[in-house]
């Protein structure tokens, strides 16, 4: 058996953080955002949201979507960089508060590719015969942990959730292959230095901001190019198809001149590839399943197309996944 997407559903926080506001907070404006990011507006959660608030919103409806109960659930995933706490895990959170007893439900951790690596597990895991329903879900609450005093980062990210129910299915529909790549030797690009076993909390931690985001930007910027294209290829070139057959390219959400480059490298027209991140900025692992469902819900796509996701991220961490919808 293979594993299918059968639900989608996605949810962002009511507040929103626009590019106007930003210029009251940080020495930067609205045009330079526009220019070099894409991104207009964000949204942000209040101050002491757990996540897995904002996954059970995005999952609720994906489960409505698919009209699976979540008391049939075998296994919940969350894909996430901002969980509740340490432990235990965002997943376990979501879990109770949705109803989904027999599941085993475990967080993973692999920046903006979360929920695409995410989603390879819980394929695999219905492939080996572990699971025949799984919900899988990025959600972040990176607000968290950006410096709102730097420029360079404070601009780029955003709050939200999306969700997936994955089903057994018939191979050669549904997921048809995933392909997952690290390179740890790349982690000082995009780092959250703070906060954990390194650099435990303590007020001169805290002063140094170490708990919040630094990223290389223009470095960063050049390993998603390369790394999104080569995994892209990867895709195609394994499953036997051209980019002519994909219906919808969904990119992750990191920045507007990121997925124009890496579209045209591939060669797919702008009016098939997927952006929204005007609206949201980037929210890591929840970028891709948050397109997956507002591009479903705008009918991007139908039943039978090839929809290509992309993802790239701290780590350094990026992967794709090939879906017949
Ligand atoms: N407003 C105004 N000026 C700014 C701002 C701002 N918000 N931010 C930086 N600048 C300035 C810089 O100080 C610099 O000024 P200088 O030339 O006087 O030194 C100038 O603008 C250019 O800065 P760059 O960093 O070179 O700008 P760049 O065009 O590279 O854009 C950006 C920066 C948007 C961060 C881009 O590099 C990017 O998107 N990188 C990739 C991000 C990414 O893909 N992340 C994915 C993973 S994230 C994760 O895993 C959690």
């Amino acid at each position: 058996m293979a594993s299918k997407i059968v639900g989608l559903g996605m949810y962002t926080p009511q507040k929103e953080l626009t590019n106007f506001d930003l210029e009251k907070m940080v020495d930067t404006n609205d045009t330079w955002i526009t220019e070099r990011t894409g991104i207009r507006s964000r949204h942000i959660a209040e101050p002491g949201t757990a996540n897995s608030d904002l996954c059970v919103e995005a999952a609720r409806r994906a489960l409505d979507d698919a009209g699976v109960d979540a008391a049939d659930l075998d296994l919940v995933i969350v894909g996430t960089i901002t969980p509740d706490m340490p432990f235990p895990s965002s997943a376990c959170f979501l879990q109770a508060k949705i109803g989904a007893t027999r599941a085993y439900a475990m967080d993973l951790s692999a920046a903006c590719s979360g929920f695409v690596y995410s989603l390879s597990v819980a394929d695999a895991l219905i492939r080996a015969g572990r699971a025949k329903k799984a919900l899988v879900v990025g959600s972040e609450i990176l607000s968290s942990m950006v410096d709102y005093t730097d420029r360079s980062t404070c601009i780029l990210f955003g709050d939200g959730a999306g969700a997936t129910v994955l089903s057994e299915c018939p191979e050669g529909e549904g997921v048809l292959s995933c392909h997952l790549h690290s390179d740890g030797n790349l982690w000082q690009l995009i780092q959250c230095p703070g906060g954990g076993t390194v650099n435990p909390y303590s007020p001169e931690m805290m002063e140094q901001r170490l708990h919040s985001i630094r990223m290389a930007g223009n470095e960063t910027f050049k390993h998603a190019v390369l790394k999104m294209v080569e995994v892209s290829r990867e895709a195609l070139d394994r499953n036997g198809v051209g980019i002519d057959d994909v219906k919808l390219f969904i990119p992750h959400q990191a920045n507007l001149r990121i997925i124009q480059v890496v579209g045209k490298r591939l060669g797919i027209p702008g009016e098939r590839v997927f952006v929204d991140l005007e609206r949201y900025g980037n929210t890591s692992a929840a970028s891709i399943p948050i397109a997956l469902a507002e591009a479903k819900e705008q009918g991007r796509f139908a039943p039978g197309d090839l929809v290509l996701a992309v993802a790239f991220g701290g780590g350094l961490t990026w992967a794709s996944a090939l879906m017949r919808m």
